[in-house]
């Protein structure tokens, strides 16, 4: 998406052009001539603003500014890079992050951990169901459903790096809050940067989502880590 590439990458290089050789006392003459021309261009570079008005507000014009409802847009991951990381084959992530899934896992087995997966790639039409429908359901307002749930196109399941976990010996925690007291987020919160894991939205993120200790995403390889950290404006939710 042309709007996700920096702006930095879009401007054009300044192309220079070559200095002609002189020769004789017009050589002299003229490379003196250059010198003061450098000097004082150097004196101008380091005196100048850091930016030009104009380019100021080319940059402001191109700065993207994506977000919904506090939510960022997400391209849907192509179903061939997706592999199951449940027992029934259901719960699917792409391939990197389901082999460091997976060695999580037996890293808090070892330990008397149970993780287990609750929920991993979404379609933006699975994600159409569980932001209207399941609204409608529970007879919600829109900013309140955003609050905990992303509107299609605009969760990070549709990426194949998110994971919801559960705590296998703690059904009752299982997408709750709750979550944050079992062993398995206080195994979680100390070893899943050793897995390249991360929590999406801790208490007070940016993004104004509820806080969900339950929500983790990948970002052990560089595609990963361009989806979640490619620059991005994020305004208040509460704006009108
Ligand atoms: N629950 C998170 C925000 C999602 O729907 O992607
Ligand atoms: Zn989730």
């Amino acid at each position: 998406m042309d709007q996700e590439i920096p702006v930095a990458e879009r401007l054009q290089p300044i192309t220079k052009g070559k200095a002609e050789p002189r020769r004789g006392r017009w050589a002299i003459a003229s490379s003196l001539v250059l010198v003061g021309l450098v000097g004082g261009g150097a004196a101008w570079f380091h005196s100048r603003p850091a930016e030009s008005p104009q380019a100021t507000e080319t940059a402001s014009m191109v700065t993207p500014t994506e977000n919904l409802l506090g939510h960022l847009p997400y391209e849907e991951a192509p179903l061939s890079q997706l592999t199951p990381v449940s027992a029934d084959g259901q719960i699917k992530l792409r391939r990197a992050a389901a082999e460091r899934f997976r060695a999580m896992v037996a890293a808090a087995q070892q330990e008397g951990v149970v993780l287990i997966p609750l929920s991993g790639f979404r379609s933006k039409q699975d994600q159409d169901y569980l932001f209207f429908r399941v609204k409608e359901q529970r007879a919600q307002g829109t900013r309140e459903r955003a609050l905990v749930s992303a509107p299609p196109g605009y969760s990070e399941h549709h990426t194949g790096y998110a994971i919801d976990i559960g705590d296998g010996q703690r059904p009752d925690t299982h997408l709750n809050e709750t979550f944050e007291d079992t062993p398995a987020f206080q195994w979680l919160q100390k070893n899943a940067a050793r897995f390249s894991f991360e929590l999406s939205f801790p208490r007070h993120n940016p993004q104004g989502v509820s806080y969900e200790p339950w929500h983790w995403r990948f970002v052990g390889d560089r595609h990963s880590l361009q989806t979640f950290y490619k620059a991005r404006q994020l305004t208040s939710r509460n704006e009108p």
